[in-house]
């Protein structure tokens, strides 16, 4: 999961490239370079670590051009490093790519072209590419025709760009399996991996397909399908602007995507909720309601906080439609052979739509001729196009790499699907629908309630913050989200934490309980609240620090725990819309508190789009 970027236009290219880069910067920070071409001369810049190293070094000694390249990595193969670092370049100095994805075969390219005396400079993959296009420029070979030569030497996924001395005006790109968009402009045009890269440019957004490539000019660009045909393709016009990808007033865009999720299920609900308890999931696609309402049996497929939302769903699934749900890890699905047949109703969960592994899990089911219902936060991502029918999250973009908002609005869309499941099939009956309604529709109000309790979590954050471990606690509802809180704190405090089901404890955990480890239990008021009493009661016993995730006004809970963070009243089954609240603040000022960096982990990038 790297960044792309590419620009040819009047602008201030190096301007152009390292903005676009800074918007793409969460797809991965190892390194960043850039390449551009200043009257037909080439010129490449790259530097190990993050975007803002590459643009310290372009202060002192800056590069013009007319087009450039960009890039922003996450190692795949090779350590960060400057070597490794993209731009890549042929022996001749005179090609420049820039690659995200993952060639397969490199290793047998590499000692063939080896042997055929290229010489290598990186370990990386991406190399081996603009060595065989070096080798296939020959007289009779347009640029276009050695480009796609090369490409049927490969095995993997790849969006690619690429510059040189020979065509200095244009630039030329490839798709297969890695996202890639065209931004079309007035006498100038952008290539990225995705659009953040080009708002404020252009809203003309062109979506390249597997096996497609463009040549890339200032007046113009030309598409060719896989066997070189020119092809015609229609651009969307994407109306994001500048103040959805600006943090605003907030230090980091985690900050202002927790403080946001009010906003957005207000928002949400308005959009998705109608009258006499109309629910409208937008274009359902081929799921009509006769097609939903035979449904037997769900199989949701996801990864990380994706995957705890999927978790979630099934017990709303199973408690209030009574169909048969399983949800698996993407990576696992895609390879284990799964028992589908027509009654399966197979879903995908993914905020970016990009998970590699998640959308080999929806061609898995479809090579099975079985449709697929997504639930995606970005339009025109890949899963979100290849899907047979898309439940938009619209929680806006999401440039933290640590998921919040977008989590809430998976929440979200998988209730109101519940509901609308539920109204298909009749497990549910109209007063009984339009009663969740009624307690939804608090959400909003009740997140800003617990919100409100900043200042509270960040005491309780600090106070822990140099834990060894931490523990997270559910049951129930509160499993998912003790997953889903350990997973935030792992991931942007590399505190080592680990979510269990309460009932557990005793089946092992248990023996990790000292009076060093803060155990985070959630014990909001419902069906399983006395057995949670029960396990605070066995972690006190061994001098476990109690962090409790309560119902106001609990003085029960008070008294058993070492510190409180509370939910207002709300109908049990909504509590895992609350509770997450909490828990993305406690991993957010833990990580404040120990100088990590919130929006950009390390080793971690938002979108993960190889496998
Ligand atoms: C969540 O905080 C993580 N960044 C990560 O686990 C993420 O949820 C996972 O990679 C799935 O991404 P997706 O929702 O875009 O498919």
């Amino acid at each position: 999961m790297c960044g792309i970027v590419g620009y040819v236009g009047n602008k201030d290219v190096l301007s152009v490239l390292l903005v676009g880069l800074e918007r793409l910067s969460y797809r991965g920070y190892d390194s960043a370079g850039i390449a551009t071409l200043a009257q037909g001369e080439l010129f490449v810049r790259k530097e190990v670590g993050k975007l803002r190293t590459l643009g310290a070094a372009l202060e002192g000694k800056p590069v013009r051009g007319e087009l450039g390249l960009g890039h922003t990595r996450w190692a795949t193969h090779g350590a960060p490093s400057q070597e490794n670092s993209h731009p890549h370049t042929d022996c001749s100095g005179r090609i420049a790519m820039v690659h995200n994805g993952i060639i397969e075969n490199y290793h047998e390219l590499r000692q063939q072209l080896m042997r055929e005396g290229h010489i290598f400079k990186s370990d990386t993959d991406t190399e081996v590419m603009v060595h065989l296009l070096e080798r296939y420029l020959t007289p009779e070979l347009n640029f276009l025709d050695a480009l796609r030569r090369t490409l049927k030497d490969v095995r993997g996924s790849y969006a690619v760009a690429i510059i040189s001395e020979m065509l200095p005006g244009s630039i030329f790109v490839a798709r297969q399996g890695s996202p890639l968009v065209v931004g079309l402009g007035a006498d100038e045009n952008f290539v990225a991996s995705d659009v953040a890269a080009m708002v404020g440019h252009t809203r003309d957004i062109v979506y390249m397909e597997d096996g497609e490539m463009a040549a890339i000019t200032k007046q113009a660009v030309v598409f060719y399908n896989v066997a070189g045909e020119e092809l015609i393709k229609q651009p969307q016009v994407v109306e994001w602007d500048t103040t959805q990808i600006d943090k605003g007033d907030y230090d980091y865009y985690m900050a202002k995507e927790i403080f946001e999720q009010p906003t957005v299920a207000r928002s949400v609900l308005s959009r998705k909720l109608g009258p006499g308890g109309l629910i409208n999931l937008g274009d359902l696609g081929h799921f009509s309601k006769a097609d939903l309402s035979k449904v037997t049996r769900i199989i949701i497929q996801a990864c990380g906080t994706s995957w705890h939302a999927g978790l979630v769903a099934k017990y709303w699934f199973e408690k209030y439609t009574r169909t048969y749900t399983e949800v698996d890890i993407s990576s696992e699905f895609r390879y284990r052979s799964a028992i589908l047949d027509p009654s399966t109703l197979v879903m995908a969960i993914t905020q970016s739509g990009e998970t590699a592994d998640t959308l080999a899990g929806i061609r898995e089911a479809k090579s099975k001729f079985l449709p697929v219902l997504s639930i995606c936060n970005v339009e025109k991502s890949s899963i979100a196009r290849e899907s047979d029918g898309v439940i938009f999250t619209e929680a806006g973009p999401e440039i933290g790499v640590a998921s919040t908002k977008a989590y809430t609005s998976q929440l979200l869309a998988i209730y109101l699907l519940t509901l609308y499941l539920a109204q298909v099939k009749w497990t549910l009956s109209p007063e009984e629908v339009q009663t969740k309604i009624n307690d939804l529709k608090t959400i909003p109000g009740k997140m800003e309630i617990v919100l409100a309790q900043n200042d509270q979590v960040k005491r309780i954050a600090q106070r822990f913050a140099h834990s060894r471990d931490y523990i997270y606690i559910g049951r129930g509802f509160d499993y998912p989200t003790a997953l889903e809180g350990a997973l935030k704190m792992k991931e942007i405090s590399y505190i080592h934490a680990t979510g269990y089901p309460a009932g557990e404890l005793k089946h092992g955990p248990i023996a990790l309980i000292d009076e060093e480890m803060p155990v985070v239990c959630i014990a909001t008021k419902g069906y399983w609240y006395e057995k949670m009493l029960s396990n605070i009661q066995e972690v006190k016993a061994r001098k476990g620090m109690i962090i409790a995730l309560g119902t106001e006004g609990d003085d029960n809970l008070a008294r058993l725990a070492d510190e409180v963070i509370w939910i207002p009243p709300v109908a049990e089954d909504l509590a895992p819309l609350l509770t997450a609240l909490p828990l993305q603040l406690l991993a957010y000022h833990t990580a404040i508190k120990l100088g990590c960096d919130v929006d950009q982990p390390r080793n971690l990038a938002k979108s993960v789009t190889v496998e």
